[in-house]
């Protein structure tokens, strides 16, 4: 039997990523390149589309040229992407309108509260299960239309398409203004805030509240079909599968059962919790969200807990305070103090997200006496992302009752020793990292595969999944409270900021 091949690329906030995979889910090769980050004011983050597209096709050719193999050795093509971030392209030239607004951006802040009116910022969680937030997708597009001009006019006639990065690969790849396919996944469609959450289709009522013409948007389909043949370098190859990625990631640790939970460390962080084939509406700052849907399979649904900033104030510390000149020396300054020495960050660079859902937080510094040294702030920077982590635990115990025993993790950060001891030291309970820990891209290998043979069933693709660090808890309970206080202490103070 010849060996099988899935490529996956991974579109996300920094950088575009392919991995191509074997037949175990194996890692063959990779190949990756960042992309710019555009910050033309502040709170506004936007990146080029026409310049991801590039980079995305430069890591497809690189990762097939690292493998060794030909692009009809390939049995599907995958696709996984940041999510909500929005993009606008002309149909007939397939030029981006616009820089794509990124999930970041804060923007449509005012917007968001204006929609909310009396309602408040729960007005449309009933049927999208998303509070009103800059961070999601339809707002931006509301923006977008409202702000370029004549751009209105243009989408009601329909020469306008609206992606999230998803479809627009997913066009581009099928063809673009020849042809490509206008379409998008369910769990990036449940990030628009203009999904309904049970029919799984656009929802008429909030297209009209936000005044979003129904002519721009793709054809939501399944997370696991073919939905179409790539042209071009990748020449025949089905294109089979899209996740927004913190659901690919959910796809590629196994968590096919109720109660399962992923967490994914990367510019932000993102726990979801598989609940099954039922939305679960949350009263304690969660999103309810799609988690995945195979083919016409009853779709399964999460919990999610959204932290904006993790890895990202990682950056911000090497790259605006210059404290650190590579992220991984992080680790090492971290580890030279035994403790934060008092001091918190509260990375509210883009208002704080769940449990809060706060547009006006901005980041704070707490506890600053002369004792506190650039050590101090490496840790109280790696604690950020545990302690912010614990908040959504406990939301999602809230919420769902479902009490969480061990946490997978993945992702970038999970390589930080010290961070991943912090993360069991705070929540209490074991954190587990899979040898594989490309989760993102696996998630969406394996939806591709599933969707052409490549794999049977789920229970195949559980049999890969294979344990390779485990960190257990060591923190006493009392210090952990302690800390705990002097955490939300910290975030009451990243409140109430104007812009
Ligand atoms: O919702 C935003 C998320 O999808 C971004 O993920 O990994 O690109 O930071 P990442």
């Amino acid at each position: 039997m010849t060996d099988k091949y899935v490529a996956a690329i991974d579109q996300g906030t920094t950088s575009s990523r392919c991995i191509v995979f074997d037949q175990r889910g194996g890692i063959v090769a990779v190949d990756q390149q960042e992309h710019r980050q555009i910050f033309p004011r502040p709170g506004w983050v936007e990146h080029d589309a026409a310049e991801i597209w590039t980079r995305v096709q430069s890591v497809v050719d690189g990762a097939l040229e690292r493998a060794g193999l030909r692009a009809d050795e390939l049995s599907a093509i995958g696709i996984t992407n940041q999510r909500e971030t929005t993009v606008l392209w002309d149909r007939a030239t397939g030029e981006p309108v616009h820089h794509a607004i990124v999930w970041q951006d804060t923007r449509t802040s005012q917007l968001c509260a204006d929609l909310g009116g009396d309602a408040g910022q729960d007005r449309f969680r009933d049927r999208t299960g998303l509070p009103l937030a800059s961070y999601f997708a339809g707002p931006k597009v509301a923006w977008l239309l409202d702000e370029v001009p004549g751009l209105r006019q243009r989408a009601e006639r329909g020469e306008i398409a609206f992606g999230t990065l998803d479809s627009w690969l997913i066009w581009n790849l099928t063809g673009g203004t020849e042809g490509g396919g206008h379409v998008t996944d369910v769990t990036n469609a449940s990030r628009t805030m203009l999904m309904n959450l049970e029919s799984l289709e656009w929802d008429q009522s909030v297209l009209d509240a936000m005044d979003v013409p129904a002519a721009v948007l793709p054809e939501i389909r399944s997370s696991s079909e073919v939905y179409g043949t790539a042209v071009g370098r990748l020449s025949g190859v089905p294109v089979a599968s899209a996740l927004g990625d913190q659901q690919a990631a959910v796809f590629g640790q196994t968590c096919y059962g109720v109660g399962e939970a992923k967490n994914t460390y990367g510019t932000g962080s993102f726990l979801l919790l598989n609940t099954g084939h039922r939305p679960v509406p949350s009263r304690n700052g969660l999103l309810t969200t799609m988690g995945y849907r195979l083919g016409n399979e009853a779709p399964v649904y999460c919990l999610e807990g959204s932290i904006a900033i993790t890895g990202a104030l990682v950056q911000w510390f090497r790259d605006q305070l210059g404290i650190i000149d590579d992220a991984s020396q992080i680790e090492g300054l971290a580890a030279s103090v035994d403790d934060n020495g008092g001091a918190y960050i509260v990375p509210a660079f883009s208002g704080l997200f769940a449990p809060y859902w706060r547009s006006d937080a901005r980041g704070v510094v707490t506890g600053l006496t002369r004792y506190v040294t650039k050590a101090h702030l490496a840790r109280a920077v790696l604690e950020a992302t545990s302690w912010q982590t614990r908040e959504v635990v406990d939301a999602m115990y809230q919420d769902s009752g479902v009490e969480i025993t061990s946490l997978k993790v993945d992702g970038g950060m999970t390589a930080n020793s010290l961070l991943m001891q912090h993360q069991a030291d705070v929540l209490g309970v074991p954190v587990i990292r899979p040898v594989v820990a490309e989760t993102t891209c696996l998630g969406a290998a394996y939806a591709a595969g599933l969707a052409t043979g490549v794999w049977s069933d789920l229970d195949e693709l559980r049999s890969h999944w294979q344990r390779d660090a485990e960190w257990t808890p060591a923190m006493s309970e009392e210090d952990r409270e302690r800390e705990y206080k002097n955490w939300h202490k910290a975030v009451e103070r990243s409140f109430g900021w104007q812009e």
